[in-house]
């Protein structure tokens, strides 16, 4: 179900970058639905789409069992364009002929020069020449009749064609990547120029969307979530929330791993909702159970661990719910396998494994499509703070693992101040890049002095980094002035620090986190 009037359908072929077109549909406005290719016809005239774009995939066409679409798609009268395999099912069904990478030399993958016809309708907003992002062992050798080459390539003679008068058009490469240069302004022009589409869906049509499709899935069910106080699972609460209201119980265990005032923000947020919201206070108990360890992994082991069966006893008092949500986004479920429908956790988070210890039916995870930067734009549009929105990344095992060594209270309240100190100042000054940033307590003293006296203390190491995926990430440039305001600010306001260092290692070799 859906509110959208302008409704665009993106037919799956199994291309990697599906959700990149329906990601890029919706940042030019409007609202975009994947479905397999093997959608019926009666399905897609129900499903009534403005404009129909066939996705890339990686079969060939002229294979007897490779995915196609039922002819009578072409003569809906709708706008249709083909990307890569759709550009070639395109030709093939139209009486074009396509032919194996085995016949000709010219396979093309990754950035390639292309040459446009900036009078053909799709390429009319864009130069003549340009970069685009070419991935595919076959080509189209002849276009059907009626069509016409308007874009080119040193290996691709037919890198675009269109037929004007039934508005079918075709390009070989991925408009939807990044790569490719002018790749949105072509969706663009498709879109809105040639289906005339009026561009207005935003991300507060997305959230009623998506919360007419919750009730209409969940209806009077009950539903439990984990929250973590990232923005995540904060985002997904809120939309359930909304969508719900209070057949939704959120469970927020606080492991006292969070860094300043993190738990209370939460509880105080969440309070405000519609919604059931516990907060367990296991501090002591994650405490204790950490006590005199040592060995990272073992600290992740442990933390992860005890999540789940805190979270356990608190959902076997809540009985049987029907829901099990989760804020897993998109890009987890990349990493978790393309198009796999099983239940996605992030590997290294420390709810893995959760729902083997829930009593509940099935997995809603309302974020599935969405990119960050989406979750966070939904999250506003919900209403939620923009500290907690903007929040970067955190460690499902929190603090622990920016405490070298055994983790005491005393250490957790030494590194939340420090923690605390940094971060204001580096977003007092604005640094520019700084992606990440926070205070790891080692466990090296050395001495110092303080006053007259001697001082025997912990040295403190500051990391901030700049990276766009978090895989790789080079250390940031942050002023001196400011590094020095930083450690003299905190060498003199938290007790048992008397030396700051800053981490000037890149990823890889290091990783982001210390341990
Ligand atoms: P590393 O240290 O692997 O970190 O370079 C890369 C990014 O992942 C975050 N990180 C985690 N996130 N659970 C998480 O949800 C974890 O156990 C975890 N460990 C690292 C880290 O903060 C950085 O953003």
């Amino acid at each position: 179900m859906n509110t959208a009037k302008e409704k665009v359908l993106i037919l799956d072929f199994g291309s990697q970058y599906n959700q990149l077109i329906a990601r890029r549909v919706r940042e030019i406005g409007i609202y975009s639905k994947i479905k397999p290719f093997s959608m019926t016809l009666a399905e897609i005239k129900t499903f009534n789409p403005m404009a129909v774009i066939l996705s890339g995939g990686p079969s060939s066409v002229y294979e007897a069992n490779s995915p196609k679409i039922d002819k009578g798609v072409f003569e809906l009268g709708i706008p249709i364009l083909g990307i890569c395999y759709g550009a070639q099912l395109m030709a093939h069904t139209l009486g074009g002929t396509v032919v194996p990478a085995d016949n000709l030399a010219n396979r093309e993958y990754g950035r390639t020069e292309t040459c446009f016809d900036t009078d053909s309708s799709l390429f009319r907003n864009i130069s003549t020449k340009s970069i685009t992002w070419m991935s595919h062992g076959d080509s189209v050798e002849k276009i059907p009749e009626g069509f016409t080459a308007i874009a080119h390539s040193d290996g691709c003679p037919f890198a675009g064609f269109e037929n004007r008068e039934k508005r079918f058009y075709a390009v070989q490469f991925h408009p939807e990547v990044n790569h490719t240069e002018k790749g949105t302004e072509i969706l663009k022009t498709f879109l809105v120029d040639i289906a005339g589409a009026s561009a207005n869906w935003s991300m507060a049509n997305y959230l009623q969307t998506s919360i007419d499709s919750i009730r209409a899935e969940v209806k009077d069910g009950k539903a439990l979530l984990a929250l973590s106080g990232g923005v995540d699972s904060s985002v997904a609460a809120a939309l359930m929330s909304r969508a719900i209201g209070e057949n939704l119980t959120c469970v927020f265990v606080d492991h006292g791993l969070l860094r300043k005032d993190e738990g209370d923000q939460v509880e105080q947020i969440f309070s405000n909702y519609p919604v059931n919201f516990i907060r367990i206070n296991a501090q002591r108990h994650f405490l204790d159970k950490l006590n005199g360890v040592t060995d990272p992994e073992r600290k992740r082991k442990i933390i992860g661990e005890e999540f789940i069966r805190v979270f356990e006893a608190e959902a076997k008092k809540i009985g049987k719910v029907d829901y099990l949500v989760q804020g897993t986004i998109y890009p987890d479920v990349i990493e978790s396998g393309l198009g796999s429908n099983a239940a996605v956790i992030k590997s290294h988070h420390n709810v893995g494994g959760l729902p083997d210890y829930v009593d509940f039916k099935k997995i809603i995870e309302p974020l599935r499509y969405l990119f960050k930067d989406e979750v966070r734009q939904l999250g506003r549009e919900l209403g939620l703070p923009e500290y907690l929105v903007s929040r970067q990344p955190f460690p499902g095992p929190g603090l622990a693992i920016r405490i070298i060594g055994d983790i005491t209270e005393e250490k957790l309240s030494i590194l939340r101040e420090a923690d605390w100190i940094f971060r204001c100042e580096i977003e007092k000054a604005e640094v520019p890049d700084a992606s990440q940033y926070f205070a790891v307590l080692t466990d090296t003293r050395s001495v110092g002095v303080m006053g007259d006296g001697r001082t025997y203390e912990y040295t403190l190491a500051l990391r901030c980094v700049s990276t766009s995926d978090f895989m790789t990430a080079t250390f940031t440039r942050i002023p001196y002035d400011i590094l020095e305001k930083v450690s003299h600010r905190i060498v003199n306001e938290v007790p048992h620090i008397n030396r700051v260092v800053y981490d000037i290692t890149a990823k890889p070799p290091a990783t982001v986190e210390w341990e």
